[in-house]
């Protein structure tokens, strides 16, 4: 960090206050007291008639310091004190926007008296994502500048908005040519009128045209439906409705005590730490950022079925061209027709040209010849889950690729140092394991096999972010890190319905905590055949695998794909309905074991399903297959539907009380042995979680 973070000059008649604290000029304690003294230096200072504050770097300020906030240090001065210095001073304040102004920023420059942007400018108010609201003024001064319904919308989606909306809705008042925020600034401060400049605090017009609006209900109830579970929303209506209810000052304080709410709330604990662990998943300890990633201007995709063509789509996205190779003319068609027929569905509802299909169509070059492959500088294997085939497919490619091409696979469950044993160049091999549909689901695990070079890591891990992927770096186990942990979940949702509950009942209690699917519509979608085949090779491999209930489900019921799953579906509709079949498998299964069937509340549901994937986090952690607590929950939040405003199993455990989770499943371990389950055997606790808990440790 520089050593001023906030600085003075003068252009001219223009006093400058600079913010410069890399990265993004967040409002630590120095920066709101750089603030402060400056622009007080500025008011002071008889050679200048008005001030621009501006950010250096690559950003305006793009808000609070959220580090500031783990450690509660938010010292003074106050960021309203620093907000109302720069609103009432004697001279004119303009806010010189680049990069984003968000947050805290943003409430910043709603302090000034006149804001403007170069046009690559965002601004925002993003804090319900940390699961808080703005406290530095933000909830009253846009409701009066944008009106109820607009601050409310922008304030609880926390959306960004380019700098041309900023403008359209009043929240900026010009927006400038170029790059630089000052210059604009300068020559906008040329304009300004004679007179009193104006305050944000006095703007009337919005709250008498909104005053007592039925806005503040409906969002309400529609935050009730689509924010179900979440604080921070719905504080975030009753901070703005305080803009048309209170006076400033008033409404200012109730703000700041609905601020505090949300901060002393386990959600906004869980989405900071969310916000965090994913700025974490790119730092790998033995791959510093000093190892250049390799350069990938040419890849190829094998296989053009459900997952291919999905990674292909990605990387044409991002404007990479592919080769995609099957095995025959008639799979490619296939293959290329399901794209565009994606493609086309977007083009349809307006969210790409036919100018942009087209185009990416274009660089998805079609092959059944593998000596095609041979300028690609990264592969990615993606033909059927079958150890032979995949065999077969690598000792080719080890003919064919070019030295340091990256070889790929895709494989969900095989061993990935085994499919890297068939190359001579083991080192080039990893997983890139994608999530389906791959090109719209962000997770992508990046699976580092035993020789798997640095510069291959990576290389993938760049590559992910540059196709918008959420990238996490595994190890090399059964089932990665996901689907290891999802498996045992899947199963006991099967030993709840054993004991008693029904299989709505169960995916009730997951959607209740939030998740967005619960685990028997989840097993119809990913396609009970396909969970057939992974569990049948764990069963051969001699993996224990207890799965109850659907060995005894008729094979012939593939799930959502042929309308009969756990659930029964309609033709043409994907809501899940309740099967008399499935029920009678159930009751003779309870039949014959003697179980006599209990109510089991909605609470122990959601906490069983749960806590099977924290004791199996836990055990993953411990083998070194996940780098940190977070990245298990990075992986179950963009990979699993999990809430992001629960943290993740993980930290959602932390915020339970590792010894509370720990006695649950200790609980739970002893009723399976008590029942001779040997189902439930995972419930062994992890020992990792035991030592924490016995050494007194809160947290991963
Ligand atoms: N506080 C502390 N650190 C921050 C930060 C913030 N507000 N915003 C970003 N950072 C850090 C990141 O942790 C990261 O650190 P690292 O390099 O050590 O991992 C670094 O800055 C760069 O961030 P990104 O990797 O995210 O960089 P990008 O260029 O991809 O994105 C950004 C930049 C759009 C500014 C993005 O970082 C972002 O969205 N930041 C959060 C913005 C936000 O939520 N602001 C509101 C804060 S709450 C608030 O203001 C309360 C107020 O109302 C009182
Ligand atoms: P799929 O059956 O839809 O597609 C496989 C494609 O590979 C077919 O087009 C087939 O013709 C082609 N193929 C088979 N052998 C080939 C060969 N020797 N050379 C070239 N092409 C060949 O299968 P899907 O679902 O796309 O799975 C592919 C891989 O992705 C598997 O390893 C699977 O485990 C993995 N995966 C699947 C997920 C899913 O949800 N379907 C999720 C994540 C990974």
């Amino acid at each position: 960090m520089s050593q001023q973070p906030v600085r003075y000059d003068r252009q001219g008649a223009v006093g400058v206050v600079t913010v410069d604290s890399p990265p993004v000029n967040a409002l630590s304690q120095a920066v709101r007291q750089g603030l402060w003294d400056k622009v007080t230096e500025g008011f002071n200072d008889a050679a200048v008639t008005s001030l621009v504050i501006v950010g250096a770097g690559r950003t305006f300020i793009a808000g609070a310091d959220i580090a500031e906030f783990l450690t509660g240090g938010m010292g003074e001065p106050d960021l309203n004190d620093v907000n109302d210095l720069i609103e009432s001073g004697p001279k004119p304040v303009i806010a010189a926007i680049h990069g984003t102004a968000l947050g805290g920023g943003l409430e910043v420059a709603l302090s000034c008296h006149y804001r403007v942007a170069v046009p690559k400018a965002q601004v925002g108010l993003p804090e319900v994502k940390l699961g808080i609201l703005p406290g530095g003024g933000g909830t009253q001064r846009l409701s009066r500048l944008v009106g109820a319904k607009t601050a409310i919308d922008l304030i609880t989606t926390g959306v960004f908005l380019p700098a041309s909306k900023g403008l359209a809705l009043g929240i900026l008042d010009h927006v400038g040519e170029g790059t630089d925020p000052l210059a604009v600034a300068i020559s906008f401060a040329a304009t300004l009128p004679a007179g009193p400049h104006k305050r944000t605090r006095d703007r009337e017009e919005n709250l008498v045209a909104d005053k007592g609006s039925p806005v503040f209900e409906e969002a309400r109830a529609s935050l009730a439906k689509f924010a179900r579970g979440q604080f921070a929303p719905q504080r975030c209506v009753d901070a703005v409705e305080a803009a048309f209810t209170l006076p400033f000052d008033a409404g200012l304080k109730r703000e700041r005590e609905l601020f505090f709410q949300c901060m002393a709330h386990d959600q906004a604990k869980a989405l900071i730490h969310v916000f965090f662990a994913e700025r974490a998943i790119s730092k790998i300890p033995d791959v510093p950022p000093s190892v250049t990633p390799r350069k990938i201007a040419q890849v190829a995709v094998l296989g053009s079925g459900t997952m291919g063509g999905g990674i292909a789509m990605n990387f044409v996205n991002a404007g990479i061209p592919v080769r995609l190779l099957d095995l025959d003319q008639a799979a490619l068609d296939r293959g290329i027709g399901v794209i565009a027929k994606n493609y086309a569905g977007t083009v349809a509802k307006g969210k790409l040209a036919q100018a942009d299909m087209d185009k990416r169509l274009s660089l998805i070059t079609p092959t059944t010849d593998y000596a095609d492959l041979a300028d690609a500088d990264l592969i990615v294997e993606a033909v059927f889950e079958d150890a032979d085939v995949k065999a077969k497919v690598f000792r080719r490619l080890d003919e064919v690729a070019k030295p340091g091409a990256i070889l790929a696979s895709n494989t969900s469950t095989l061993d990935l140092d085994a499919i890297a044993a068939h190359t001579k160049r083991p080192a080039d091999v990893i997983g890139m394991h994608f999530f389906s549909p791959a090109n719209v689901m962000k997770l992508l695990e990046v699976v580092r096999g035993k020789d798997t070079a640095p510069d291959v890591i990576a290389t993938a891990m760049a590559v992910g972010k540059q196709i918008g992927k959420v990238s996490v770096l595994v190890g090399n186990c059964d089932g990665f890190v996901g689907n290891r942990m999802v498996q045992y979940y899947a199963t006991e949702a099967q030993r709840l319905v054993i004991e008693g509950a029904s299989v709505e009942q169960v995916d009730k209690a997951a959607l209740e905590f939030g998740l967005a699917m619960g685990p028997f519509a989840m097993g119809d979608l990913a396609g009970l055949d396909v969970m057939g085949f992974i569990r049948a090779r764990r069963v051969a491999a001699g993996l224990i695998y207890g799965t109850p209930l659907s060995d005894r489900i008729d094979p012939a019921r593939k799930g959502q794909k042929n309308g009969r799953g756990w659930y029964r579906y309609e033709p043409g509709n994907r809501t899940p309905l309740p099967d008399p079949e499935i029920t009678a498998v159930i009751d003779a299964y309870r039949a014959e074991k003697g179980v006599m069937p209990r109510a089991i509340g909605n609470e122990e549901i959601a906490k069983r399903l749960i806590y099977t994937l924290v004791n199996e986090g836990a055990k993953i952690l411990e083998e070194g297959m996940a780098l940190r607590a977070g990245d298990i929950d990075i992986v179950y939040i963009y990979g699993y539907g999990f809430p992001a405003w629960r943290g993740g199993p993980m930290k959602f455990a932390e915020l339970a009380g590792l010894d509370n989770v720990l006695a649950d499943i200790t609980r739970y371990h002893a009723d399976a042995v008590k029942a001779g389950d040997a189902d439930g055997a995972y419930w062994e606790p992890a020992p990792l979680l035991a030592r924490l808990v016995a050494d007194g440790k809160k947290g991963f």
